[in-house]
């Protein structure tokens, strides 16, 4: 009777001591969930996977810029996607060289990913969200480095000539490039090669985030500085390119049929 009162205490006590480690450090919804959020500085994303259903010629059928948003955060797993397409990781392909998901002159990577992520913007679990802040994307570890805290949305949409679609959106990727890594290599010609890199990755975010059910948008006007200003990047990388994300308000419908029609309407004419 004492041998079962000394083992069923020790057993409860082992309980506790592990509930008790696992509510301090390992928060139960970002742990069930696979995230893991590393001290104050660094979330490490869930590792890409298949899960969108389209196809890709679906999502080039589908992708249209999109402007208005419902009142709806991301979750986790739709901004790793999001992310892995813009400069994630695919293969190690050895000599230090990691592939990527876009092509690269000379593998020089020169594009560099920040994201701005608002208030209650990218759910963990339920009743959780991301922290408020400029996030830096790490890929090699696929992961978000946090910048720096607070809710930024409204300076970026002053910064982007008050475009609302800016403000509105949870979370904006915002591409930016270090021109030096490319023109290193290839003098001026680097500089179109920059550029090129920008629309890759950029359609690359387009059908991701289409695949996600998720819409985003291009935008192009902005004052440089003024970004510069809210993302604080590193001295050497340029702000070129922003894309807010969001839940459509109206996600683009067509079908293929309907674009049969149109061509055959189009060969007529
Ligand atoms: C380089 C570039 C810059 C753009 N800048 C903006 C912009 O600042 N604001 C905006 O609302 N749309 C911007 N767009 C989106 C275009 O207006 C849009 O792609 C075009 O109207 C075609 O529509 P679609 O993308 O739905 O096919 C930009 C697109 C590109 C390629």
């Amino acid at each position: 009777m004492r041998y079962y009162h000394v083992l069923l205490s020790t057993v409860l006590t082992l309980a506790v001591l592990i509930y008790v480690f696992i509510s301090l450090y390992m928060p139960s919804e970002l742990y069930s969930r696979g995230v893991t959020v590393l001290g104050e500085g660094e979330i490490l994303l869930p590792l890409p996977t298949k899960i969108t259903k389209l196809t890709v010629e679906e999502a080039l059928l589908l992708r249209k810029s999109i402007r208005k948003w419902l009142p709806e955060p991301l979750d986790l797993t739709q901004l790793s996607m999001l992310l892995w397409a813009t400069q994630g990781i695919v293969e190690d392909a050895g000599f230090g060289w990691y592939r990527r998901t876009s092509p690269s002159a000379g593998a020089t990577y020169p594009v560099e990913v920040y994201v701005v992520i608002g208030n209650r913007s990218v759910r963990l679990g339920s009743g959780e969200f991301v922290e408020a802040g400029i996030y830096k994307y790490d890929y090699m570890r696929h992961s978000l480095k946090l910048v720096k805290k607070g809710d930024y949305r409204t300076d970026l949409w002053r910064a982007s000539l008050r475009q609302d679609w800016v403000r509105e959106a949870p979370v904006t990727i915002v591409l930016c490039a270090v021109y030096e890594r490319t023109t290193g290599r290839y003098g001026e010609r680097g500089i179109r090669y920059v550029h090129m890199e920008l629309g890759h990755i950029g359609q690359n975010i387009y059908l991701m985030a289409t695949a996600l059910g998720l819409g985003t948008v291009a935008i192009g006007a902005f004052y440089d500085e003024e970004v510069s200003k809210v993302i604080s990047p590193a001295r050497d990388e340029r702000p070129l390119y922003l894309f807010p994300v969001g839940v459509p308000e109206k996600p683009f419908r067509t079908s293929f049929e309907e674009l049969s029609t149109l061509y055959e309407k189009l060969r007529r004419s």
